[in-house]
């Protein structure tokens, strides 16, 4: 990697960069895939010393160039230390965790955030000896009375899925430091361009790189980035575990990645329009979008934040049969999952991640919750599809559900 990769390039041209040793690679300008599994030595000698010595380039499980540039990348965009890399965000969320909750120890986790995220904990806590808290991560006091002295870490998703609450990652921080505990921070939603945990002072910043990272829905991966003796026992938890990215997988994302500063500023922009329009909508209930004004932590997100991400959470007076009205009214913007894609895609949450848990773990997530993740579309197109399917829905709702108390919501606060 040349000497010019840290000091003072604008993240956008370090997402841009691919960062070679070129002399090793005969200076191709992109990336090349290594398919290997296994290394060679040149003797019994120097093969039990790569393999001693913990080299990368021995077996793929242990590592492997490709994984090695994007971990590389994704450090140089989160300004840290270093950066591993996983299978899926799932995998480097779980492994993460292992590594660092041995039984005996205690977690405090956000009571919002991703349904597999809050499953994994739960299955930490069901019998294999990690206690879990689960707090509204916005509330420093439930944060500080729920430390204990076997605290290992506080876990935060901000902001968080479905429903982008928004948590302070600064003072979370400060007051997780006074007591020697981590905390770790699921910044899948806002990107690197959009907030920089590490810098807020978390220990450790994850994402789920199938999202905005890789950007075309076509590849899954996971990051953790951090300080070298924070990543250290995630590796070899990793190592175990087995959660390796593939190689071409590994290159998707890296081409991914060249191109996230101007996905991600239009995709913002545009949510950011979208989000706007359905605040115009007399048929909003409830809207979420952490850079508007109305946002209940509006004050906190416009602090941490420098983008507010491509996801916003909305809820339609006349509840879930209109929620569902207006997904099937829509004519450009397609019903399918997950987020960060070149598509803007709608889903309804409460259907899908969050199905048969009742009492879902927070509460929060209402039968009518929608969730739109906007993608690489003219915003008039956009605007156009969305405004179409609000008038349906607007042309089957009754005076009383327009204007009475909307009783299905179990509002997110
Ligand atoms: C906030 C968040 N974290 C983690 C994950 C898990 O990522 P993956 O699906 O890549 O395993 C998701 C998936 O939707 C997510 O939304």
């Amino acid at each position: 990697m040349g000497e010019e990769r840290r000091p003072t390039m604008a993240a956008a041209t370090l997402a841009a960069r691919t960062y070679l040793d070129g002399a090793r690679n005969n200076r191709p300008l992109s990336s090349p895939i290594v398919r290997g599994t296994i290394y060679t030595a040149s003797s019994a000698e120097e093969h039990a010393c790569l393999y001693q010595g913990g080299a990368k380039t021995f077996y793929q499980r242990f590592g492997h160039p490709s994984e090695e540039q994007l971990a590389e990348k994704v450090a140089v965009l989160e300004s840290a230390e270093s950066a591993l890399v996983f299978a899926s965000g799932m995998a480097a969320i779980s492994t993460a965790l292992l590594a660092h909750l041995p039984p005996g120890s205690h977690v405090i986790a956000g009571e919002q955030i991703f349904a597999q995220t809050d499953e994994i904990l739960r299955w930490l806590e069901s019998g294999r000896g990690v206690d879990v808290t689960f707090v509204d991560t916005r509330d420093l006091r439930g944060i500080a009375s729920a430390l204990r002295p076997n605290t290992r870490l506080i876990y935060l998703e901000t902001p968080c899925n479905p429903t982008l609450r928004v948590s302070d990652i600064a003072a979370v921080s400060i007051l997780a430091r006074e007591r020697g505990v981590m905390v770790f921070v699921d910044s899948t939603f806002a990107t690197p361009m959009g907030q920089k945990p590490l810098g807020l002072g978390a220990s450790l910043v994850l994402h789920s790189a199938t999202k905005l990272l890789g950007g075309h829905m076509d590849v899954m991966g996971g990051v953790v980035a951090g300080a070298t003796d924070v990543l250290k026992p995630i590796g070899e938890m990793k190592r175990l575990l087995g959660g390796v990215l593939d190689p071409q997988a590994s290159w998707l994302l890296l081409r991914g990645i060249k191109t996230l500063a101007v996905r991600s500023e239009r995709v913002f922009a545009s949510a950011r329009a979208l989000a706007e329009l359905l605040q115009r909508s007399p048929l909003v209930e409830s809207l979420y979008y952490p850079l508007l004004p109305t946002h209940p932590d509006f004050e906190v997100a416009s602090r941490q934040m420098s983008g507010g991400g491509g996801v916003i959470s909305f809820s339609l007076k006349g509840g879930p049969a209109q929620a569902r009205r207006l997904l099937n009214s829509l004519r450009l913007i397609q019903i399918a999952s997950s987020l960060g894609g070149v598509e803007t895609v709608i889903e309804l949450p409460y259907d899908l991640d969050w199905y048969g848990k009742d009492p879902h773990p927070a509460g929060a997530v209402n039968t009518g919750l929608i969730r739109l993740s906007v993608g690489l579309e003219d915003i008039r197109d956009l605007s156009a599809d969305l405004s179409q399917a609000l008038e349906c829905v607007g042309s089957n709702i009754s005076e009383s559900q327009l204007h009475g108390n909307s009783t299905y919501l179990n509002r997110p606060s």
